[in-house]
């Protein structure tokens, strides 16, 4: 047994010799590989274009919200059909929406919005989308009125379209949560070209009726 570990030991370093011998300098000089000259400069890789090991230097781009007043007739192109349209106007003084002080329904709610060449707030927005949730005398939670067996069983029938009627959905007080201003900025535009599927897509929504339930498919629970 010793001798044996005495031979392996041996021959360990027997290898570390010769492979010492192979990597040192001396046996065989590495040629000079030239480095070639960086093409693009690290400053030039990320969006700000400033060094990127140190925040000296960088400042943001000033956010240059629209100053038009509300009324002066400014718009913006919606981003795509039946997306949120952004806030064209000035809203200073407007913000935040308070329980008790939204102006945005003081110009916006239809039966005012025409008097004043707003965008009436759509129909959606008069809908309650919510199921009525609730718990029995059992302690059983209910979904519109049926014991719901499994929380992660959604079929169509726990799809809830209800009319609010005249009274704006609570879900869309807070306007701004989905409405916002657009900042004018040397930032990169965005480039994308809207395909519009209705003839006025890029101005109004068509969001109603049938389309509520495009695509939807809770009867199979997916
Ligand atoms: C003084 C009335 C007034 C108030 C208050 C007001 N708006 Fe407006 N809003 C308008 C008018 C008028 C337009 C149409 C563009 C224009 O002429 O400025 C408009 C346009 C819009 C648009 C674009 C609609 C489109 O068709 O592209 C959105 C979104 C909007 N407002 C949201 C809001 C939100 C959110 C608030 C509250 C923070 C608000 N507005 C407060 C009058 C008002
Ligand atoms: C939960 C998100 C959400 C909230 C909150 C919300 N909106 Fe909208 N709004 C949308 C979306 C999405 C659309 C486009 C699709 C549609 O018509 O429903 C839209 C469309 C609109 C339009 C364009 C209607 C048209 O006919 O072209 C106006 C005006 C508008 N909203 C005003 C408001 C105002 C004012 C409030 C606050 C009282 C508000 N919205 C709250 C998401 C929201």
């Amino acid at each position: 047994m010793k001798t044996i570990s005495k031979i392996t030991i041996g021959l360990a370093a027997a290898a570390a010799a010769i492979l010492f011998v192979g990597c040192s300098d001396s046996a065989t000089p590495a040629k000079e590989v030239s480095k070639p000259a960086p093409t693009i400069s690290e400053e030039s890789l990320g969006l700000r274009k400033t060094n990127l090991y140190t925040e000296k230097g960088t400042t943001g781009d000033k956010t240059s919200y629209a100053t038009s007043y509300a009324g002066s007739g400014n718009k913006i192109k919606r981003a795509f059909q039946d997306a949120p349209p952004m806030i064209p106007h000035d809203t200073q003084g407007m913000l935040p929406i308070t329980i008790n002080d939204n102006q945005c329904v003081g110009c916006h709610m239809p039966e005012v919005a025409t008097g004043v060449g707003a965008t009436a707030i759509p129909g959606s927005h008069f809908t309650d989308f919510r199921p009525a949730v609730a718990m029995n005398s059992k302690g059983n939670m209910t979904i519109n009125g049926a014991v719901l067996e499994n929380t992660s069983n959604e079929t169509l029938k726990d799809i809830s379209i209800k009319s609010t009627g005249d009274k704006l959905a609570g879900a869309r007080f807070n306007c701004t949560q989905c409405h916002a201003p657009q900042s004018d900025s040397p930032a990169p535009k965005n480039t994308f070209e809207a395909d519009y599927t209705s003839k006025d897509g890029a101005n109004s929504s068509s969001w109603s009726g049938t389309k509520l339930m495009e695509g939807i498919d809770t009867v199979h629970g997916k």
